[in-house]
């Protein structure tokens, strides 16, 4: 069951354009995706009224797709504009369409009630356009396809205990598991926060800083509903001020600006970026973030399609909580309470 009334990130904003459209399942829908004539985004549902070949087998004239079969043309809005061959457009001639939004680099999808769609419910992810950050989009600006549940990539994120064994050459360090989180719920999510003072450096960000002796350290992750996580990380000089949440940025700070959009119950894509606030003239960090960062993200893939496989084999096994599980708990539960809502449960 997917929250429906929500943004999704569908698609890399330079994904889409020219004349061959974009096919996309998103929650387990099939979508078009395309842009008309002045380069505007449109998202339709993936089949002609006609005989149900899907349109992204056909191509883009103009405003509108044009059908690979017999020609019928829909414009943005999902209407059947022109049937070859004769003057009238038949009644019902029309598939959905779905909102869109284009926003930090992303092609947002709205695929609830279009009526409902507010583009302030997108977060707030302004790094990315700031000339004072600079951002390399992740796995080279191509989605990420993970053969897991969605929620698996959310609870990966928000439990960053997992980063000395998982990830123990580039950002683990024994300190994190000395650090408990603390856990903020809001309306839409979760804060999660891990503090981390006077300890030697992960070994990323010892490079990344220069860092010569301890550090001070800050973990935090903004998860929002359904799967927008903003890991904002930094890591300076001990007593430098780095602890202070919602402080100017200092040191090695960045942002991993990660979410996930079902393209089924047990498939996903991961959509990331990175902001980063240091090195920004410096392309070998560049090249580090285009490519490091998704060998890192890559042995998360790993564990999260293992868990998926076995989740699937043996979907009633029972399972145990530890302390670490508190931001993913939090978040799971504000989920599934919007997801009732929307259907009516509650
Ligand atoms: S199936 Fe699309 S025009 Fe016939
Ligand atoms: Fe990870």
């Amino acid at each position: 069951m997917f929250l429906r009334n929500c943004w999704y990130v569908a698609a890399w904003d330079d994904e889409i354009g020219g004349e061959t459209p974009l096919a996309r399942m998103i929650l387990g829908e099939p979508v078009v995706l395309f842009r008309d004539s002045v380069g505007k985004a449109a998202a339709l549902e993936d089949r002609c009224c006609h005989r149900h070949l899907p349109l992204s087998l056909g191509k883009v004239v103009g405003d509108v797709v044009q059908c690979g079969y017999h020609g019928l043309e829909f414009d943005a809005a999902g209407e059947c504009v022109n049937v070859p061959g004769q003057k009238a457009i038949p009644p019902g001639a029309t598939i959905d369409s779905y909102p869109v939004v284009e926003r930090w680099g992303w092609v947002w999808i709205w695929m609830g009630d279009p009526s409902l769609a507010d583009d302030t419910l997108i977060p707030d992810w302004w790094w990315v356009d700031h000339p004072d950050w600079k951002t390399t989009r992740g796995n080279g600006g191509n989605p990420l396809k993970v053969k897991c549940n969605y929620q698996l990539i959310t609870d990966n994120l928000l439990d960053l205990s997992h980063l000395p064994y998982v990830h123990p050459d580039t950002l683990g360090a024994d300190s994190i598991l000395d650090h408990p989180v603390r856990t903020e719920r809001n309306e839409n999510g979760v804060l999660m926060t891990r503090l981390i003072p006077d300890r030697p450096p992960a070994p990323f960000f010892k490079m990344a800083g220069g860092f010569t002796g301890n550090v001070d350290r800050r973990q935090n992750v903004v998860a929002t509903i359904p799967s927008h996580c903003d890991v904002d990380v930094a890591t300076d000089e001990v007593g430098s001020g780095v602890l202070e949440y919602g402080g100017p940025p200092q040191g090695a700070a960045l942002h991993a600006l990660i979410t996930s959009t079902p393209e089924t119950e047990t498939t996903s894509f991961m959509f990331y970026a990175h902001p980063r606030f240091f090195g920004k003239d410096d392309p070998k960090m560049d090249e580090i973030f285009r490519n490091d960062f998704t060998r890192i993200f890559l042995e998360d893939v790993v564990v999260m399609e293992k868990q998926q496989e076995m989740m699937s084999r043996m979907p009633d096994a029972p399972r145990i909580d530890i302390n670490v599980d508190a931001p993913t708990i939090a978040f799971q539960t504000i989920l599934n309470e919007h997801i009732a809502a929307e259907q009516g449960d509650i």
